[in-house]
């Protein structure tokens, strides 16, 4: 692993025992917050958020089903503004206590817009975000995520199921990119 790092130009922010302890943390507090819940619908927003969903899902102590859909709006290290989500068609979410769960809040556009989506579409009992990070400093939509597991300064991450077009999702750690 070390080589990979250093050939690809990657500085570490959090390795992996840094992230698993903190997912089992927040994994904790959603299990308090919804100790009353008879069955937690995640939304896992692909591909981003696949490695966290799993990871944070099993440290989750309350029953839960998962459904994906799917949100781009990224091309290269830039977000487009425009943001296309699909797959909520094939869910069923009324009555339900949702959770989104999403790898990066940045301009918070994306979640923002599944959220609305969501009430507008479906009946649901309530509905709640978790991320994975938080770059806090670049928001544009109104928009607080419930849960997160950190807060990042502005710069440009791979790993841990983020990528730079499409290369990095698998590394179990997180680290910055630079161009
Ligand atoms: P938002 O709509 O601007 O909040 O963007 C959210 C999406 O942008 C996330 O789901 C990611 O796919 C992508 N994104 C934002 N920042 C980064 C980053 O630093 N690395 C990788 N993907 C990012
Ligand atoms: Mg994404």
């Amino acid at each position: 692993m070390e080589n990979y790092k250093e050939r690809n130009g990657l500085k570490v922010l959090f390795d992996e025992g840094q992230i698993k302890k903190r997912v089992n943390e927040l994994g904790k507090e959603i299990s308090r917050d919804y100790k009353d819940c008879s069955g937690l619908e995640v939304i896992c927003v692909l591909k981003g958020a696949f490695v966290f969903m799993s990871d944070l899902l099993r440290s989750i102590d309350i029953p839960a089903s998962v459904n994906f859909i799917r949100a781009s709006s990224y091309v290269r290290t830039k977000s487009s503004g425009k943001v296309k989500i699909s797959g909520l068609s094939d869910v069923s979410l009324r009555g339900k206590d949702v959770l989104i769960v999403e790898d990066i809040a940045d301009t918070g556009l994306t979640l923002l817009k599944i959220k609305q989506k969501i009430i507008k579409k479906f009946k649901v009992k309530s509905v709640k975000t978790a991320v994975f990070l938080d770059k806090e400093e670049r928001r544009k939509a109104d928009f607080k995520a419930d849960y997160r597991c950190f807060k990042i300064p502005d710069k440009f991450v791979v790993g841990y199921g983020l990528d730079y077009d499409e290369k990095y999702r698998e590394l179990p750690f997180l680290a910055e990119y630079k161009e």
